[in-house]
């Protein structure tokens, strides 16, 4: 898996006087079936989430509200994307290491995954995903 597979998705924006609204749905603006969704709030200043990789579990993530920036890495290079917009959602594929920093204050993080949770899917060591990257 690459950098190259991370795609940002533009996702429905309905206008409104009245307020704006947007959705996804299984297999159509998110690209898998969905079996969990999570959000991160009440973030301290200067705090980073994630710092893992999942073995086989594909997601994206939204900025709901306020701003984060999500750092990816494939073993190779990095790549920073500073999500803002409640119809942007950032789409990454497995094995990408992947961390969430500068969250501003009142931020909301919604993931939306194709697995339940397992800690198995987990890999929390960055040497231990380098090695993997390389073996395949
Ligand atoms: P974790 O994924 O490690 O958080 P981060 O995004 O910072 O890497 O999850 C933190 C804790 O929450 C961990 O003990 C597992 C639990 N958890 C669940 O029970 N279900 C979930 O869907 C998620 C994402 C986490």
């Amino acid at each position: 898996m690459s950098l190259q597979q991370v795609k940002l998705l533009q996702l429905p924006k309905i206008l409104d006087d009245r307020g704006n609204l947007s959705f996804f749905e299984n297999n159509n603006q998110i690209p898998f079936e969905i079996q969990r969704v999570y959000w991160i709030y009440d973030v301290p200043g200067g705090e980073l989430r994630g710092g893992h990789a999942y073995k086989d579990l594909q997601e994206v993530i939204i900025a709901l509200s306020g701003s984060f920036d999500v750092v990816l890495n494939d073993g190779i290079s990095e790549q920073k994307f500073s999500l803002n917009r409640s119809y942007t959602a950032l789409y990454v594929p497995k094995m990408i290491w992947r961390h969430l920093e500068n969250f501003s204050t009142n931020s909301l993080a919604l993931i939306v995954t194709d697995r339940f949770f397992e800690e198995q899917q987990y890999i929390r060591d960055f040497q231990e995903f380098k090695n993997a990257m390389h073996e395949q």
